[in-house]
């Protein structure tokens, strides 16, 4: 068994070795390798071998999804920045503030083909590999669909944050974790399961997400401060901060809507420290981790074989970027 520490250092091993991108056509492979090598926390394949370890030796068909899914994220990454109008990622420069718009939308697009030509090489049940990528790949569409169409709305419920969410994030760890137990060999049972614990550690990924993006610390994020507010992205914080609010503090939120200063960060930080929103935040994700923990508890395989995925949870649970 190996820790995340240790598959994430191989996993990155096998990005630098393979060479993922070809070396001709240097317009657009080399921002393709800039984005992929500027970082990553590398979760969704490290849960990917770690879902597979579970079951036995890590086999080179989970290597070959763990790339898949990694390619996929940087992908979405790309793209929902260009979205998200973000000019920083991991600390570095976002792919089309450094190359252009151009190169941010054609690096993205053929990012999620390469992810295709790993995934391919999968040999055990590639059909249902395949057939749960794609249900995958049009759910984050569809959410992040719904994430822009909620920039514009001011009665998103938490009950659609919570739907949006799952969709643009949380499948995607699901998958990751259901792909590994798959070709592992797991039962349909095991392998359902995993995706469930997935589908909750996610939805308290992307609620710390928000939260970090609120709260953390620029030089730990690696992100542009206050980028969800200047954005009028419907956060759990910001859903949570607009219920409890009296007349007044709703007024000040109203008319903070409209701006795009910093000045509008630093008052929309403080009304959702008024409305509690933040401990209610950090209540929403302990309680979808325990949500998690508890499918992990379900997964019928001795005890010991599952303490590097509470690792891994409790890593993403206390993570500051
Ligand atoms: C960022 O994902 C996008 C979300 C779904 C919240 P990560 O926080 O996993 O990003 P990296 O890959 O570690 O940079
Ligand atoms: C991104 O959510 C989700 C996907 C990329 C599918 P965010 O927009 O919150 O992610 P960050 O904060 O930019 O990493
Ligand atoms: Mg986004
Ligand atoms: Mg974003
Ligand atoms: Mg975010």
């Amino acid at each position: 068994m190996h820790t995340f520490q240790q598959l994430a250092t191989a996993f990155e091993k096998r990005i630098q070795t393979q060479s993922i991108f070809p070396t001709h056509l240097e317009s657009l492979y080399e921002p393709c390798n800039y984005f992929l090598g500027i970082g990553g926390k590398r979760v969704r394949p490290v849960s990917c071998l770690m879902a597979n370890e579970l079951f036995g030796d890590i086999t080179e068909d989970a290597w070959h999804a763990a790339m898949g899914v990694e390619l996929f994220h940087n992908f979405t990454l790309v793209h929902d920045d260009i979205m998200d109008k973000a000019p920083l990622r991991r600390g570095k420069q976002t792919l089309h503030e450094r190359n252009g718009m151009t190169a941010g939308i054609l690096c993205g697009d053929v990012i999620s083909i390469y992810a295709y030509q790993h995934l391919a090489q999968v040999k055990f049940a590639l059909p249902q590999i395949l057939q749960l990528y794609n249900t995958t790949a049009i759910e984050v569409c569809e959410g992040q669909q719904l994430d822009m169409d909620f920039e514009k709305r001011t009665d998103v419920s938490l009950e659609e944050y919570l739907q949006m969410i799952t969709l643009k994030t949380s499948v995607l760890l699901a998958c990751s974790l259901k792909m590994g137990a798959v070709l592992g060999g797991a039962t349909e049972g095991n392998a359902q399961t995993m995706y469930e614990f997935g589908k909750n550690m996610g939805i308290a990924f992307q609620l710390k997400d928000d939260y970090l993006d609120a709260f953390g610390k620029p030089e730990k994020t690696g992100k542009q401060v206050g980028g969800d507010i200047l954005a009028n992205k419907k956060t759990y914080l910001a859903i949570h901060a607009r219920q409890q609010a009296n007349t007044a503090q709703l007024n000040t939120l109203k008319a903070l809507g409209n701006r795009n200063d910093m000045d509008k960060v630093t008052q929309t930080l403080a009304l959702y420290q008024a409305t509690q929103s933040d401990i209610a935040c950090q209540n929403a994700i302990q309680h979808y981790s325990e949500k998690a923990f508890e499918c992990l508890e379900e997964i019928i395989v001795p005890a010991s074989r599952k303490e590097p995925l509470r690792e891994l949870a409790n890593y993403l649970l206390a993570r500051e970027y």
